[in-house]
């Protein structure tokens, strides 16, 4: 079977929880639209944070997953949440998608393939919205859904914590992600992410990229430069607001310049302030991973091509 030609869908996967997946896509999907590009996200996760918290979707408007949902289980057609940025889109998850991971093996029985309805609905909507580029997040615990995922998506990003049960997560997805090739996938391995990282200890940080380097031998993918940094007050504060590090960033900006006039008019400086001490580091983070990832992307589409 030949594959549809579509743009790049870009799963960030991780069989560990808490690693950074929903974070990463929802701010290097903002990088990205913020660029002029055409983005549409998927939150393949039950907890629907992506759709819900990173991105804000009002609770009134979440779906919880249902129309996702009804694609992987009944082949129905994709119908993203519009515009919760400028060039964004999202595919809202939800606990329904429970439901589906649940009655997978049953509805294999039954004839039922939750990646050729992906696939379809995927191609479709991209063909109907002409996205530019796709990002998946993954939830950690539904392998049903990650190996469709991994049979469908052309690019993977794994975000890896420094401790031990979050590099067991990258062994468990490498195996699930040579068995979705052994089977035919397209996908290819752009790099591991480390996310909640120290700069400051650049040894450790050495000894951690070697790991990360041992565990990748063969596949041909390096690990990225670009870290996200430990900034739990910043992260705390971005998902209670419904922001992204940039969105932050610049209110912080704009909140300072506020200040500095108020000051300078005389005026007492009573304005609502970011809690965070300072979201520009982290922010910065992730322009240099979305930098990063777009030109692996690139790459492997001119590797691809010749
Ligand atoms: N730079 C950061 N520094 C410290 N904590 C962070 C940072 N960015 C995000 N966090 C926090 O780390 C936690 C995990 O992040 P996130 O939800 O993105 O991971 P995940 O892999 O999607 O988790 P899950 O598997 O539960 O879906 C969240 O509570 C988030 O607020
Ligand atoms: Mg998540």
């Amino acid at each position: 079977m030949t594959e549809p030609e579509g743009p790049p869908t870009i799963l960030v996967g991780n069989q560990k929880g808490g690693v950074g997946k929903s974070s990463i896509v929802a701010n290097v999907a903002a990088a990205i639209a913020r660029k002029g590009r055409k983005v549409c996200v998927f939150d393949v996760d039950q907890q629907g944070n992506l759709t819900t918290e990173d991105l804000g979707v009002p609770i009134d408007q979440w779906d919880r997953g249902k129309n996702l949902g009804s694609v992987l289980q009944f082949g129905a057609d994709l119908k993203p949440y519009k515009g919760i940025r400028r060039n964004l889109d999202v595919v809202m998850g939800g606990p329904t998608l429970g439901l589906v991971a649940t009655a997978a093996d049953r509805a294999a029985d039954a004839g039922i393939d939750i990646a050729d309805n992906f696939r379809r609905a995927l191609h479709d909507l991209c063909r109907r919205e002409e996205y530019d580029i796709v990002l998946v997040d993954s939830g950690h615990g539904d392998v049903t859904l990650l190996l469709a995922l991994l049979a469908v998506c052309s690019h993977l990003v794994v975000p890896a914590r420094e401790d031990s049960a979050s590099f067991r997560g990258v062994e468990q997805l490498a195996a699930s992600y040579l068995r979705a090739k052994s089977r035919g996938s397209r996908i290819s391995l752009l790099g591991v992410a480390l996310f909640e990282v120290n700069p400051r200890a650049t040894a450790r940080n050495a000894v951690i990229t070697g790991r990360i380097r041992d565990l990748l031998e063969g596949s041909g993918a390096e690990p990225f430069t670009a870290a996200i940094r430990h900034a739990p007050s910043p992260a705390l504060e971005a998902r209670e607001r419904h922001l992204t590090m940039q969105e932050l960033a610049s209110m912080a900006d704009q909140g300072q310049s506020e200040i500095l006039a108020a000051l300078r008019d005389g005026r007492s400086a009573d304005l609502p302030r970011l809690r965070a001490r300072d979201p520009v580091p982290v922010a910065n983070d992730y322009g240099n991973l979305t930098r990063e990832i777009l030109q692996r992307v690139f790459t492997a589409s001119v590797q691809t091509a010749v």
